[in-house]
């Protein structure tokens, strides 16, 4: 380890010596030179080791700013130039890091400059301190608090433009942060004489000029004040002005503050009402009235003001009145009643007007406590700055001056009780070598004022209580026999009884030698302002006013609370609370700040050897350098001493078994600091140079800063490696889910899309099912059909052949039987179809949800994936439709009827179009095919349809018939061997009709041969000719619209062969007869066409008779066929069975 080095810094090229400690050679002219050398160079503070030495500028030196407060901010005490920053931040730091409370001792004479010192501390501290909106709005109350006390409690005296005239302790309250929480003052003992009487070149205190100054003409106003200080008897006029003050300023700042503070506006008027009263109840006056007793009783002069002050606190007029001109004294359940003389009526206007202040002023402290207070109720540290009022010595010293020098003795006996005495026997109990320094110790005049048995505040109190006259005399005679031997106290009395004159010495006065020097005190209101008496007519007078504050000012006003008992006296009180202050102030570490004062004059520059020679000797600021250069700035016990610096060794760091003393001093060693700079005490190390002490810290600093950076980074690695694990767990979680959800994805993907082909697939099939069952529903339909034409020629056939066989019952039976197969026919029909409907629903309720499927999944589809699909679709569709197509085989026989059933409603345009151009083609294609005969058997089929289509009944069952033409195989047969050639011409047709018999209506089988020109009709079975009619002859056939095959030959009048009149024939083959004969007419250039009527009644020529024909429909088929018969002459009526 390398040797001790001492940073030099600024504290080697400073002016002077900062550090008294280190003055050579130390005298008291080279301190007080040294102090003049740093004075004229505005060098102002002075350490004596830790005792911040303060002088008083009495100008503004640029040494506050922001830019000073970040250059002590957490630097070592003795590093930089001293300051009173440099105390400021080791106190904080000590109470924040050494959570230790503090408390800052402000001490000096009056006009040194305590409360300016205490501000900056204060301010210093805000500074540094945390920062937030809370703690800011704390320290804002905090430091705020200072500009209203100022006001209400410090006034101009002949020592100091801004003399405190009340003692002042605050405790500023920290968290263990260090960030402010709130504070609490307490105030001593406010000097109330003041306010209604200063001495010569005096003001009143701030707050009365100000607010005359200050205020607008509309608070004055409202406050029944002038603006004119003159107007007012309690204000001192040969200086009501101060060089350098602005009270209007000074008002409006007063004003913020107390808002910040947190004063309701309601308040502030009650505050300055009160304020306004006590200006007013000062020039209340009083004139002597004679009574018939023969005393003077006081009466008011102008009652103007007492109206105006009665106004502003809601008083009535006369109450307070008769309370300055009467006193009731009660005693034992006895009241007595006397009057006041002028003098009385003066003493107790003056008391009530002290008393309102002063208790005022007490009221503004809670007030400010109330708001300042710490609103948590966690452990606090606690810093306390006292700022009290400054020893004093006026050319008149009364009470107040007493209780003052008091309190300022009592503080100057914590400094040498700590400092000197205290210091001094620390070091014989810890066995250092030490040679006693002398000192004054001042508990002597402690004691001759605070001894509870004969000190000055016990003869006082004793004097007050004392029945019978009690004056100021008997006070100070009462001194002069108990108090005359003490050597701090003379008086003309016991100074004679030692036979020393000393014209010097009044009478009524007596003499104190304070540790600051001599004062001389008169006793006159020495008794009255120790019993601090309030007449009870004037505290209830004030509890009777309708005035909130002034109500809570005077409690003991209550008459259903009243008191007998003596209150205590203000000595006895202030002794109590100095007792509490020092007893609070030892418990806390203390921090010295010695102010002391250059000239008397108020003026910079000024550096008056002898003051401040006087002041440094009565202050044993000597004796403090002294203790301090012959001892040790630093101690510590081992124990706390080795815990913080235990890291600077190998030896000690982490743990050091051994005793604490053995490893402080393996630690001094090892840091090799020279054996002159310690001493080892018996229970604490002393460390002789602040050097030292900073060469400890500051390496204990650097070693921190290393041990910070490896727990940081141990730290930031168990981190890291924390972060990384939480991620590795989140990813695993975060992949979990996400291959969860983008499974649930894809299967919800394969799902719709199995659905939307699922969808497609039983539409498809759907649809084909249905071309099939419409196919074959077509199918069944033609097979009926044709079955039943099929059927119908059988049974005709076969009933024909019944008939024929006259109508046998057997003929009958297969008849209903026929019959009961139809039936059972159609009933199975009809359950085919009922069937089919049950399919065709089954059909329609799958359709039905593929539909709803659709609908469902439609919204897992894109906005336009169902144009898209749709688009795809009907192009699939077509695409699939014309391959379908070109697959299927049609037939080529144009009359097959049958056609792919339409695939798609939406086709049915095109399929119905398709379907036309390919019956065309495939027309077209047959009719290529056609041989010459084939042309001709069609177009007699065409022929056949032209005539008699839609027109006859018969006509449907000709279709698929054959024409054959010759049905006997004429040429064949030789029975017609001979018919044969009798004909001409080639037969065209050759059959066997039944010509019918006029008379009867029944038919004979005639052979019915047509060739081109003439028709034949001959016996069946000979073959011999009967009749053979030209067809020119024919003039038309005449034919029934019904399912029958008569037809009549209708002979042209006056032709040959009309003679036996027209032919009625019926042949099954009616159609091919007359299509055929037709045709020869229409084939012939030369004949006209024959005509055809198809009428249900017509008229056939039967030689001279004409015969109407009427067809008449009769029962169904299942009876016996057509059946004519002749029902009168001229009408022969055809019965045709209905289909
Ligand atoms: N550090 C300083 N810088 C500039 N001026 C100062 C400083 N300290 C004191 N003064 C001046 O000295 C005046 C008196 O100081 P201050 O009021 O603090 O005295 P005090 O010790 O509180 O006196 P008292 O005991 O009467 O209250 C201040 O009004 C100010 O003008
Ligand atoms: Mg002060």
């Amino acid at each position: 380890m390398s040797k001790m080095e001492v940073k030099t810094s600024l504290l080697d090229n400073m002016i002077g010596v900062g550090d008294m400690v280190l003055l050579e050679p130390l005298s008291e002219d080279s301190f007080i030179g040294n102090l003049k050398n740093r004075f004229d160079h505005n060098e102002i503070y002075t350490y004596i080791g830790s005792v911040v030495i303060s002088m008083n500028p009495y100008k503004p030196l640029p040494i506050y700013t922001a830019e000073k407060v970040e250059e002590y901010r957490n630097r070592n005490f003795y590093e930089l130039s001293p300051h009173i920053y440099a105390l400021a931040d080791e106190a904080y730091r000590s109470l924040r890091d050494q959570d230790k409370d503090q408390c800052i001792l402000i001490t000096g004479e009056s006009g040194s400059g305590k409360t300016e010192a205490s501000k900056f501390v204060m301010s210093y501290v805000a500074a540094v301190c945390g920062k937030g909106q809370e703690v800011n709005k704390v320290k804002e109350q905090l430091l705020q608090s200072n500009p209203v006390l100022e006001a209400f409690g410090n006034a101009k005296t002949v020592r100091n433009d801004n003399s405190s005239r009340f003692g002042k302790y605050m405790d500023i309250e920290f968290d263990f942060k260090g960030d402010p929480l709130g504070g609490v003052i307490s105030n001593y003992l406010l000097e109330k004489s003041r306010v209604v009487k200063q001495p010569r070149g005096e003001r009143n205190f701030h707050i009365f000029y100000q607010l005359l100054s200050g205020a607008s003409e509309d608070t004055l106003k409202k406050l029944k004040l002038d603006r004119d200080f003159s107007k007012y008897n309690y204000l001192s006029l040969d200086s009501a002005t101060v060089n350098g003050l602005d009270d209007a300023a000074s008002f409006r700042t007063v004003r913020n503050a107390m808002q910040i503070v947190g004063f309701m506006e309601d308040e502030v008027q009650s505050v300055l009402e009160l304020v306004a009263a006590v200006l007013k109840l000062g020039n209340i006056e009083f004139k002597p009235e004679s009574r018939v007793n023969g005393f003077d009783e006081s009466r008011v002069k102008d009652k103007n003001d007492l109206k105006e002050m009665c106004e502003l606190l809601g008083l009535e007029q006369s109450v307070l009145e008769r309370a300055f001109s009467f006193r009731t004294v009660e005693a034992k359940m006895e009241k007595v009643s006397t009057t006041l003389n002028v003098a009385q009526a003066y003493y107790a206007r003056d008391a009530l007007a002290k008393n309102l202040y002063s208790r005022l002023f007490s009221w503004l402290v809670n007030r400010i406590n109330e708001s300042i207070k710490a609103q948590t109720k966690v452990r606090k540290k606690v810093m306390g700055v006292l700022d009290i009022y400054g020893f004093e010595i006026f050319e008149d010293n009364s009470f107040e001056q007493f209780i003052i020098n008091y309190c300022n003795e009592k503080l100057q006996q914590i400094f040498i009780e700590l400092t000197l005495r205290e210091e001094q026997e620390e070091y014989v109990r810890e066995g250092i070598e030490w040679t006693n320094i002398e000192y004054f110790n001042n508990a002597i005049i402690c004691d001759l004022i605070e001894n509870n048995q004969n000190g000055i505040l016990a003869m006082l109190d004793e004097e007050c209580l004392r029945p019978g006259t009690v004056t100021d005399e008997t006070f100070l005679d009462k001194l002069n026999t108990v108090c005359a031997e003490h050597q701090h106290f003379e008086s003309r009395q016991s100074k004679n009884s030692k036979f020393l004159t000393d014209h010097s010495l009044p009478h009524n006065c007596f003499r104190i030698q304070h540790y600051a020097g001599k004062v001389l005190y008169r006793v006159e209101g020495f008794v009255d302002k120790n019993n601090d008496l309030l007449y009870r007519d004037l505290s209830q007078a004030m509890y009777k006013a309708n005035h909130s504050l002034i109500k809570l000012l005077f409690p003991e006003g209550n008459p259903s609370k009243v008191n007998l008992k003596r209150p205590p006296t203000a000595g006895f009180q202030f002794k109590a609370s100095v007792g509490t202050l020092m007893k609070n102030l030892l418990t806390k570490n203390p921090n010295y700040i010695r102010c002391i004062k250059p000239n008397d004059k108020k003026a910079a520059h000024i550096f008056t050897d002898s003051l401040v020679c006087h002041q440094v000797r009565y202050l044993g600021l000597m004796e403090n350098v002294r203790v301090r250069r012959a001892g040790y700035a630093f101690r510590q016990a081992y124990e706390p001493c080795l815990e913080r610096y235990k890291m600077l060794c190998k030896q000690t760091w982490p743990h050091w078994r051994g005793q604490a003393r053995d490893g402080v001093e393996v630690l001094l060693t090892d840091l090799q600091v020279p054996v002159e700079e310690f001493a080892y005490g018996r229970s604490k190390i002393f460390i002789r140079n602040p050097r030292t002490l900073f060469f400890l810290e500051e390496k204990r600093r650097q070693c921190l800063e290393d041990l910070a950076t490896l727990i940081q980074k141990i730290f930031r690695g168990w981190k890291s490696r924390r972060q990384f694990l939480l991620l590795k767990k989140s990813q695993v979680v975060v992949a979990a889910w996400y291959r969860r959800y983008a499974q649930q994805k894809k299967y919800q993907k394969i799902r719709c899309s199995a659905l939307v082909v699922q969808s497609f697939i039983r539409g498809w099939k759907a649809r084909k099912i249905l071309r099939e069952l419409k196919y074959k529903k077509r199918c069944e339909e033609a097979v009926t059909t044709i079955s039943a034409y099929w059927h119908g020629t059988q049974a005709r056939r076969e009933l024909r052949c019944l008939k024929n066989e006259a109508r046998s019952k057997q003929a009958v039976s297969v008849i209903w039987a026929y019959w009961q197969g139809n039936k059972a026919r159609r009933e199975l029909k009809r359950l085919k179809e009922e069937a089919r409907r049950k399919h065709a629903i089954a059909v329609i309720w799958a359709y039905w949800l593929g539909l709803k499927v659709r609908r469902e999944y439609r919204k897992f589809f894109r906005a336009n994936a169902g144009k898209k699909i749709y688009d795809f679709t009907i192009q699939r569709i077509m695409q699939k439709y014309f391959l379908g197509l070109k697959k299927t085989t049609l037939s080529m026989s144009p009359i097959d009827k049958s056609w792919p059933a339409k695939p798609y409603g939406f086709l049915e345009g095109t399929h119905q179009e398709l379907r036309r151009i390919f019956h065309l083609w495939r027309c077209k294609k047959y009719r290529s095919k056609f041989t010459k005969e084939m042309k001709a058997t069609y177009e007699e089929k065409l022929a056949a349809s032209e005539l008699f289509k839609d027109k006859k009944a018969l006509y449907p069952s000709s279709v698929g018939q054959p024409f054959k033409g010759d049905y006997v195989e004429l040429s064949k047969n030789p029975k017609y061997q001979k018919l044969n050639s009798l004909v001409e011409d080639k037969v065209l047709l050759a059959d066997v009709v039944s010509k019918i018999n006029r008379a009867n209506g029944k038919g004979a089988p005639r052979m019915f041969l047509l060739t081109k020109n003439n028709f034949v009709l001959a016996d069946q079975k000979t073959g011999q000719v009967k009749t053979s009619v030209p067809l020119p002859d024919l003039s038309s056939v005449s034919v029934s619209t019904q399912n029958d095959g008569f037809f009549a030959l209708r002979v042209k009048e006056g032709a040959t062969s009309a003679a036996k009149g027209d032919f009625l024939l019926s042949s099954d083959r009616l159609i091919e007869i007359i299509t055929k004969l037709h045709r020869i007419g229409s084939a012939s250039a030369d004949r006209n066409q024959i005509k055809i009527d198809i009428s249900d009644e017509f008229l056939v020529q039967f030689k001279q008779d004409k015969v109407c024909v009427k067809f008449i429909q009769g029962a169904p088929k299942n009876g016996n066929g057509v059946i004519c018969k002749r029902k009168n002459n001229r009408l022969l009526e055809v019965s045709v069975p209905s289909p």
